[in-house]
């Protein structure tokens, strides 16, 4: 089995260095990017940040990337976390408002659920950045920065077909399963939509065969982007489809490193791999969780998608500053965030596919994470 960080650490030191990891998780500025800059130019007032969770890491560090930013450019920051319950981020949006924050930062839950908290935002004069996730349905945003979030499904279907390649050479049809993420997120349509682009014409042409013939983004949805919701969905796939385990399948297509995780501990419990050498199915992600990181450095995970949130971070800070300075921030797409009222001025950032052989470029030269904290498997 080929690891790159694993093998170079001593068991010793991965189990200290694995209680370093845990201590500094406690740490707001720790692991993921402590360096969010703040985007240039400086401004004053206060910004509301309204996170979805902090269940998953990437918005952890979403939320203390932008605070920091924000506090570096003059800011006083009000930054919330919504536990994934649309009315705890309706309630705390509405209490930002209240408190009279001159900016508002917001990675919605629901896409389409704000819509009276932005309008009382309107009301107010407060200009609204929608983080991430489009917010839909409203004309009360201002600005959108993300990720080029097409590209990442394509991405993502891409180096699943790499890892076919790759573990499955000569075999034909492939068996492959389809997830995505919530219906209610924007994002995951675009990664729907990308990854299909590249998939649909295999399934056409029959060199990819979908097992249980679940080829709508419904069939293959994941609630709030649930581990415990895909696990469930990839136990009764397995069951239903693939004889428990007996039947061939090559690979699942997985939109967020939590989803990964999930169909992994399936495939393993009914008796795949455990590794990729040993014939577990390629499995992709996004967000380079640490993990799944650390479970792309040990054969089990094919891939995931980097997305250097310490660079959306920075994009936010530079327009809220823009806009606390009267200004308007200068978006590089104009054309393909449609939130069913305008096309929403965007920045998009560019992404990547990770796996074993560039974990150490993409992820520990450009300080995402360091190669301790990928051996341990935790921040
Ligand atoms: C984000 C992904 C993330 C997912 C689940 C999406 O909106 O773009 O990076 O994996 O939410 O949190």
């Amino acid at each position: 089995m080929k690891r790159i960080i694993t093998r170079t650490l001593a068991a010793g030191a991965v189990a200290t260095l694995a209680l370093a990891g845990l201590t500094a998780c406690s740490d707001d500025n720790g692991g993921g990017g402590s360096d969010a800059g703040s985007g240039g130019g400086s401004a004053s007032g206060t910004v509301g940040v309204s996170m979805p969770t902090q269940t998953s890491e990437r918005w952890i560090f979403d939320g203390n990337n932008t605070r920091q930013g924000l506090e570096d450019a003059g800011f006083e920051v009000n930054l919330q976390f919504a536990n994934d319950d649309i009315p705890t981020q309706q309630q705390q949006i509405d209490q930002m408002i209240t408190q009279g924050v001159d900016v508002l930062i917001i990675a919605s839950i629901d896409g389409t659920a704000l819509g009276t908290q932005l309008e009382a935002a309107a009301a107010a004069g407060i200009p609204v950045i929608s983080y991430d996730r489009l917010i839909r349905d409203t004309e009360n945003i201002d600005f959108y920065v993300t990720f080029d979030n097409f590209q990442v499904g394509v991405d993502q279907a891409t180096s699943l077909i790499s890892g076919l390649e790759t573990h499955f050479a000569g075999v034909s049809p492939w068996y492959v399963e389809l997830f995505a993420g919530s219906l209610d997120d924007n994002n995951a349509h675009f990664f729907w939509d990308g990854a299909m682009s590249v998939l649909q014409p295999r399934i056409d042409d029959g060199s990819i065969v979908v097992g249980s013939g679940q080829t709508t983004i419904e069939q293959g949805a994941t609630m709030r982007w649930s581990q415990e919701a895909a696990q469930t969905r990839m136990e009764n796939l397995i069951t239903a489809h693939y004889g428990g385990g007996s039947g061939a399948l090559h690979g699942v297509l997985s939109p967020f490193d939590g989803i990964s995780r999930g169909i992994i501990t399936a495939l393993q419990n009914a008796g795949y791999g455990p590794t990729l050498a040993d014939g577990l199915p390629v499995v992709t992600g996004q967000d380079a969780e640490v993990a799944s990181v650390s479970m792309i450095d040990q054969g089990i995970q094919y891939s995931t998608i980097f997305k250097d949130t310490r660079l959306l971070a920075e994009q936010a800070v530079a327009a809220a500053v823009s806009f606390a300075n009267g200004e308007t921030p200068t978006p590089n797409n104009t054309t393909d965030y449609d939130n069913g009222v305008f096309v929403v001025p965007s920045f998009l950032l560019p992404v990547s596919i990770v796996n074993i052989d560039n974990i150490v470029v993409e992820l520990v030269d450009t300080g995402f994470l360091t190669e301790e904290q990928i051996a341990a498997g935790v921040m």
